[in-house]
């Protein structure tokens, strides 16, 4: 149940018998020659809204601009400061509190978020809160390891591009047909949580905007199976969540 698509009535409602909630924290930024520039918050507010539907969750707005720097020599990336991304989350989880909501559930679909979620997280002591991004959960990173292996790489994964092209739309690879360069586990463990170098330099580096994924191992038949199994995973996770 999408928060917009509710009356303040049926949120008070709910929250006589729940006081959880989802927010599905994504991204506006490239994602290479084949991946949309919405994939990070597409991949987030899908997971959301089925696990939605299975846990009878309430599941907010997307929060799709956040910090993306890194990608900014890139055309159609939108990235806010981290500071501004900060105070943002911080004024939702107030929000949030003052209505009555006690289990907030972040639901990420971008590296970047993450310190800036973790740092805001304790803000509001009467909030639990729980941040995970849909491809921590065991059975889908399994799941991805397997079908890609070390093409699933950093940044326009083939599995964050499957899932995109099982909801929305699929795109020829174009420039991204032939593998990107392969990046080492130290440059991955270095990077992780997009902790990317200037905008300039990362275009200069990653030149068609594939992070050591190869994209176009992604169909949309593997989009489905990931979408799946985040979805169900996020409910049984959301669920005991709510009784913490
Ligand atoms: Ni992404």
């Amino acid at each position: 149940m999408r928060l917009d698509h509710t009356t303040w009535q049926e949120v008070e409602d709910y929250l006589k018998s729940s006081d959880g909630i989802l927010v599905p924290t994504g991204s506006t930024e490239q994602h290479g020659p084949m991946g949309l520039i919405g994939t990070d918050a597409i991949c987030a507010e899908q997971v959301a809204m089925g696990a939605g539907e299975r846990a009878d969750a309430l599941v907010a707005p997307t929060l799709a601009y956040t910090p993306a720097p890194f990608n900014m020599d890139f055309p159609g990336t939108i990235s806010l400061s981290v500071p501004l991304f900060e105070a943002l989350l911080g004024e939702i989880l107030e929000c949030l509190d003052r209505a009555g909501f006690r289990h907030i559930y972040f639901i990420n679909g971008h590296g970047a978020n993450l310190d800036p979620l973790r740092r805001v997280a304790g803000q509001v002591p009467a909030l639990t809160v729980r941040i995970r991004s849909w491809w921590d959960f065991e059975d889908v990173n399994d799941l991805r390891q397997n079908l890609y292996g070390e093409w699933e790489g950093m940044h326009a994964t083939p599995s964050e591009i499957a899932i995109t092209q099982a909801t929305h739309r699929t795109l020829a690879p174009g420039d991204a047909v032939t593998p990107p360069v392969k990046l080492s586990a130290e440059y991955i463990r270095r990077h992780s949580g997009d902790r990317h170098g200037p905008a300039d330099a990362h275009r200069k580096q990653f030149p068609d905007g594939r992070v050591g994924s190869h994209s176009a191992l992604a169909n949309p038949r593997d989009g489905f199976t990931l979408l799946e199994m985040a979805q169900q995973a996020l409910s049984n996770d959301y669920r005991k969540f709510l009784e913490t």
